[in-house]
């Protein structure tokens, strides 16, 4: 049941920390290296593996963005993302040698099972990263490795999505352990840190009370956007996705970099914009770009919205509003940069008097193509 909590939804975002430490958990022996012992798929096969392409839909093809970042990093291997339905109706150039990863809370998606039957019989091989047990995604592919987020009931996904992302990191980790592209100890000291997250996450938790009253503030809204950059540009596209289904209000993502390519031409007097901001100890100036896109809009009169790391004070002069989330390595701050703009959007439609378990026109599991 709910648990005290007023909706599934806000019960599943308290569950985040247990999801990412539950899927974490069992995954090394004891010498610390990562053992995938549900993945049954020959290592030569996986040594061989020349490209993956993650497909997915919704939130979970955000999950398989974010794992974009961090696979093509540690393993050198390029990594495409598509949506499900997308990767289907084309004629993608898949082989024996492409790796399909297939993303899936339910695993009863069937624009995701029929990109997954399409790549099999292209010769792919398919690990599916599903939280559902004895679903059908699973059952058919090549291997899968599981979510352990527990069942999630709100239709909106929360909990499936950080899941999802820690097993995709795993999949990475192991990936990269296996063709030895990256050192032992260098894989140990990533998981080492995905350890820490459950703790920071929980962190963000406890100070959601600031994020809450800004939320409930600004529920007469018409639009938001929401801006990132690397790993960050996912997690925009995420927080928009969450705000238009549980609150029906117009919100877009967008990649920081391209505002000057169009999408600032929507700022205006008074519009809202949520900004994730990189870690300033992160590298490639990520932290600075970002830094000027937000003092570009803040010029044009948006109302900036920062989620930025505890003690990053650059932020400060261009912020309406600051949500702290502690310091994180770049590639695993998804994990709790999401967490505010969940609550942002579930605060936000409870206050305009929504279901946010059942949000309009929406169903859990979508089982028809
Ligand atoms: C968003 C949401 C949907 C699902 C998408 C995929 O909150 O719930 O976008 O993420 O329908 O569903 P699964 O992961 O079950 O394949």
């Amino acid at each position: 049941e709910k648990g005290g909590f007023s909706s599934f939804m806000d019960k599943e975002i308290h569950d985040q920390p247990h999801a990412v430490a539950d899927t974490l958990l069992g995954r090394t022996d004891l010498q610390g290296r990562l053992v995938l012992d549900e993945l049954h798929v020959d290592e030569a096969v996986l040594r061989q593996v020349d490209k993956i392409i993650v497909v997915a839909c919704g939130t979970a093809a955000y999950a398989g963005q974010v794992a974009k970042y961090a696979i093509e990093h540690w393993c050198r291997i390029p990594v495409e993302v598509e949506l499900a339905h997308e990767f289907r109706y084309r004629d993608p150039v898949v082989n024996a040698r492409t790796l399909v990863v297939a993303v899936s809370q339910s695993g009863e998606t069937m624009d995701t099972l029929m990109a997954v039957r399409h790549a099999r019989e292209q010769g792919a091989k398919v690990v599916a990263i599903v939280n559902t047990h004895g679903s059908t995604i699973p059952r058919e592919s090549d291997a899968v490795l599981y979510t352990h987020a527990g069942p999630e009931v709100a239709v909106a996904s929360t909990k499936a999505f950080l899941a999802q992302i820690t097993a995709a990191y795993l999949l990475g980790l192991y990936l990269a352990q296996l063709r030895g592209t990256k050192f032992p100890d260098e894989i140990a000291e990533v998981l080492e840190d995905l350890r820490a997250m459950p703790e920071k996450i929980q962190r963000v938790l406890d100070g959601a009370d600031h994020v809450r009253e800004i939320a409930r503030s600004m529920a007469g809204t018409r639009s938001v956007l929401f801006l990132g950059r690397h790993v960050g540009y996912p997690v925009a596209m995420e927080g928009a996705l969450k705000l238009k289904e549980l609150a029906y209000i117009h919100a877009e993502g967008f990649a920081a970099g391209e505002l000057k390519h169009g999408p600032i031409a929507l700022i205006e007097e008074g519009q809202p914009v949520f900004v994730i901001v990189p870690s300033p100890r992160g590298r490639d100036q990520l932290h600075s770009k970002v830094i000027s896109n937000i003092q570009e809009i803040r010029a044009r009169g948006a109302h900036t919205l920062v989620i930025a790391e505890e003690g990053d004070d650059a932020v400060l002069p261009y912020a309406d509003e600051v949500f702290r989330v502690p310091q994180t390595p770049t590639l695993l701050a998804p994990l709790v940069a999401v967490v505010p703009l969940q609550i942002f959007a579930c605060e936000l439609a409870t206050a305009k008097g929504l279901d946010v378990d059942q949000p309009r026109n929406l169903a859990k599991s979508v089982t028809v193509e």
